[in-house]
C-alpha cells in the first residue's frame, strides 16, 4: 500500500505558485529578481476595506463560527452585483461564500464530477482546471484554441464524447488575457446547452477588461444552458484582496447544496473578519477599482510595447486580466534549449527575470507574463529580458 494516496500522488503542485517560491527563495538570498510570476493585483487592498475589516475584528460576533454557506449580507451582495453586472437573475440563496475562487472551482467540480465524467478544457488553461478535476476522478479534456488563442465551437465539437459533462470557460483569461466578444460567448454557450452540457464559468476576472473589449457572462446571453451553470468569482483580482480568500459560486439549488454540505466538512464558513472586509468592498466605491484598472491598461501597453520589440517573441495583444502571453519558440530554438520550462529556469539564472513557462498551462512555446508589476519594475524587467535574450 502506498504512504501517499494514488489520487493525490497525481496532483503536482501548481506551476504559478512554483515559479513565485523560487523567486521568492532568490530575493531572500538578496538577488535583484523581477518577477512576472505573479497573479495578483501589486496593490494594497482599498483602505475602506481594510478599515471595515479592522472594525470587524473588534466585534465579538465575528469571533465565531457562522454560517457555513456565508453571511446571509454577503450573499445578499453578491447576488445583486452578480445581477447588476450580468443582468442574470440571482437569488441569495443560490451564493455560496468559499476561501477564495479556487475552493469554488474545486467545490463546484465536486458537486458536478463522477469518476470517468469527461470535463473540456479550452487550451491554454489556468492550471487548477485540469488538477481540480482529476480530483475528483474526473477526465479533463484539453482542447486546443484556433486562432487568436480563442477556442471555437467546431474545436469543442471534435473532443465531445458520450462521456463529456462540464465545460470550462473563463474570459476574460487567464494566462492569455484573451476576452472573448459577446456573440463568440453566445455561440460556445449555445453549443454547450444544446448539447446538454453543465458550464463551469469562471468570471473572476469580469472588471479587468481594456480598450473595446467587454465583459460577457456565458449564462447571461446563453438561454439554452437553462440552470446547467456554475459560476465563480471572487473578490481576489478586482479588490486587490488576494490573501483574504474570499470567493464564491452560484449556482442552482441542488449543486450550491452539494457544494455547501462538502465545504461545511471541509473548512465550514470563510473567515467572518474577511467576509465583512469582502462586503464592504462589494457595496463601497467602485473608484480604487479603475484607478487599478487604468495602471494596468497602461502597463499592459507598455508591456506588448516592450515584448514586440524582442527578436523571437510573438505578441497578441491581451484584452483583460493582467497577462500577457507570447509565443517564445523562436527564441527557446535560437538559445539551443528544449522547452520553454528549460527558458524560464534559464531566464531566472542568467537575468533574475521570473516568468511562468507555458506548460503550466498546456501550452509549451509560450510564457506568461503578469503585468501586476510596478511600472518601473516592468521597464526593468523588459530591458533586461530583452538584454540578455538578444545578446
Ligand atoms: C482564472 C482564475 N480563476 C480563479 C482564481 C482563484 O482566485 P482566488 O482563489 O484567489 O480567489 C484565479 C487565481 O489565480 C484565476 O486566475
Amino acid at each position: 500500500m502506498s504512504r501517499v494516496s494514488e489520487r493525490l500522488s497525481t496532483i503536482g503542485k501548481s506551476a504559478t505558485m512554483a515559479v513565485s517560491d523560487r523567486a521568492r527563495r532568490m530575493r531572500e538570498e538578496g538577488r535583484d529578481v523581477i518577477s512576472f510570476g505573479a497573479g495578483e493585483p501589486d496593490f494594497p487592498t482599498p483602505d475602506h476595506v481594510v478599515e471595515a475589516a479592522t472594525a470587524a475584528a473588534r466585534d465579538p460576533r465575528n469571533h465565531k463560527y457562522t454560517a457555513n454557506s456565508g453571511l446571509p449580507e454577503l450573499r445578499e451582495a453578491v447576488a445583486q452585483v452578480t445581477s447588476r453586472d450580468t443582468g442574470l437573475a440571482v437569488d441569495p440563496q443560490q451564493v455560496l461564500i468559499t476561501n477564495g475562487g479556487k475552493q469554488a472551482v474545486f467545490q463546484a467540480l465536486g458537486a458536478l464530477v463522477d469518476p470517468g465524467d469527461e470535463v473540456l478544457i479550452p487550451v491554454p488553461y489556468w492550471v487548477t482546471y485540469p488538477e481540480a478535476v482529476r480530483i475528483w476522478g474526473g477526465v479533463p479534456v484539453p482542447v486546443p484554441p484556433d486562432t487568436g488563442l480563442k477556442v471555437t465551437v467546431e474545436r469543442l465539437e471534435r473532443h465531445l464524447t458520450p462521456r463529456t459533462k462540464v465545460l470550462v470557460f473563463v474570459s476574460p483569461s487567464n494566462p492569455t488575457g484573451v476576452v472573448y466578444t459577446p456573440e463568440e460567448t453566445r455561440e460556445l454557450g449555445r453549443w454547450a446547452g444544446e448539447r446538454g452540457l453543465w458550464v463551469l464559468t469562471d468570471d473572476i476576472y469580469q472588471h479587468l477588461v481594456y480598450g473595446d473589449a467587454v465583459f460577457t457572462s456565458m449564462p447571461a446571453v446563453s438561454p439554452e444552458l437553462e440552470d446547467r451553470w456554475v459560476m465563480v468569482n471572487g473578490v481576489a483580482k478586482t479588490y486587490a484582496m488576494t490573501g483574504w480568500r474570499v470567493g464564491w459560486l452560484i449556482g442552482p439549488a441542488d449543486v450550491v447544496s452539494a457544494a455547501a454540505n462538502l465545504q461545511s466538512h471541509a473548512t465550514s464558513n470563510v473567515a467572518n473578519v474577511s467576509q465583512r472586509a469582502a462586503l464592504a468592498a462589494l457595496t463601497g466605491p467602485m473608484e480604487p477599482v479603475w484607478s487599478m484598472r487604468e495602471a494596468f491598461d497602461r502597463r499592459r501597453r507598455r508591456m506588448v510595447e516592450l515584448l514586440r520589440d524582442i527578436d523571437g517573441f510573438q505578441v497578441e495583444e491581451p484584452q483583460g486580466a493582467f497577462y500577457c502571453f507570447p509565443d517564445v519558440g523562436a527564441v527557446v530554438g535560437r538559445l539551443g534549449l528544449d522547452s520553454t520550462i528549460e527558458f524560464a529556469s534559464w531566464l531566472l539564472e542568467e537575468a533574475e527575470v521570473a516568468v511562468v513557462p507555458g506548460e503550466a498551462f498546456g501550452a509549451p512555446g509560450h510564457v506568461r507574463l503578469s503585468y501586476a508589476l510596478s511600472d518601473e519594475d516592468l521597464d526593468r524587467g523588459l530591458k533586461r529580458l530583452a538584454g540578455r535574450v538578444s545578446s
